[in-house]
């Protein structure tokens, strides 16, 4: 993997929530490669050993631990192998978390809803549930662990994971584009609570990637674009999707100890200018 820039993370220890994701796993190794000890933390610590494999070949150093970030007793557990390990944590990155499937409303508008298709009243609200809980409570219990061992430490930081739904919902997906807006939210919250403590938060907002958790709203069986992605290009003013490459710069630029240390509460989108387009 190629750094878009370099900055200095010797001797600081991260913590990567669905670190053997997509997302996840570049920013372990984006992390790494900028000298951080990285703990690839996953439901299942074996889905985060190609990260870690990656890191060592490139000379970093990195362990994978396994944890549900719904579960406190778990996330505990992660963080003293992970203060056994390295004495201290200063960055956490919250990346689990993601769009449930059967929480979406298969129609942007009621109107279009055939008499036996799911709609919003029939929707399963223990989906959306499902859909808070994972990125919201998922962002909140990691932070409530892990941010306890950060206080005092140098650079400390957290960068959460919102999304363009937090700026206004995206069809189809109420459960997901409230759960983002409550984690930009949250990230204000935090900014201020751990302001004086030396506690950065953070977020980056990602745009649109073609990553395996949307593909199937995006593409087709036959990998033709469908109208919604039609839709996002014509959106976006670049006009395209982004590369998941394209966020390593803003996660650096979060976590560096120079660059942003005056930054705090920031949600920083990363979406070829969706946002700030209503498209006209
Ligand atoms: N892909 C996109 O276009 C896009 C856009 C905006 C925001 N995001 C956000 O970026 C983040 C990463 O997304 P991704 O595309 O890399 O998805 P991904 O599915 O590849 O990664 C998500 C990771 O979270 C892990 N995870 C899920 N539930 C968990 C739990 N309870 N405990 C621990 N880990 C759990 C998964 O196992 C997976 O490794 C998510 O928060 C997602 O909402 C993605």
């Amino acid at each position: 993997m190629e750094l878009p820039f370099r900055i200095d993370l010797e001797g600081e220890v991260a913590v990567v929530t669905g670190g053997s994701g997509i997302i996840g796993g570049m920013f372990c190794r984006a992390l790494a490669l900028c000298g951080a000890k990285v703990a690839v933390l996953g439901r299942e610590a074996e889905h985060g050993l190609p990260v870690k494999k990656d890191i060592e070949e490139a000379g970093g150093e990195a362990i994978t631990v396994s944890a549900d970030v719904l579960s406190r007793e778990s996330l505990e557990q992660a963080k003293q192998e992970i203060l056994n390990q390295w004495g201290k944590i200063n960055i956490l990155v919250n990346c689990a978390g993601g769009a449930v499937k059967s929480a979406e409303v298969p129609q942007d508008q009621f109107a279009d809803a055939k008499e036996d298709m799911l709609n919003f009243f029939t929707t399963d609200m223990g989906n959306i549930k499902k859909e808070l809980d994972l990125n919201l409570y998922g962002t909140m219990l990691p932070t409530q662990v892990f941010g306890e061992a950060m206080v005092g430490q140098e650079n400390a930081n957290i960068i959460n994971i919102s999304s363009m739904g937090a700026y206004g919902p995206l069809t189809r997906i109420p459960g997901y584009s409230g759960a983002k807006a409550a984690v930009s939210n949250f990230t204000e919250w935090a900014a201020n609570y751990f302001a004086k403590s030396g506690i950065r938060v953070n977020a980056l907002a990602p745009g649109f990637f073609q990553t395996t958790q949307n593909h199937a709203l995006h593409f087709n069986p036959d990998g033709t674009p469908t109208e919604r992605s039609r839709k996002i290009i014509e959106s976006t003013p670049m006009g395209k999707y982004g590369e998941p490459e394209d966020l390593i710069g803003a996660l650096l630029f979060l976590a560096s100890p120079k660059g942003s240390s005056f930054v705090t509460g920031v949600v920083l989108p990363v979406d070829g200018g969706f946002h700030c387009y209503l498209g006209v």
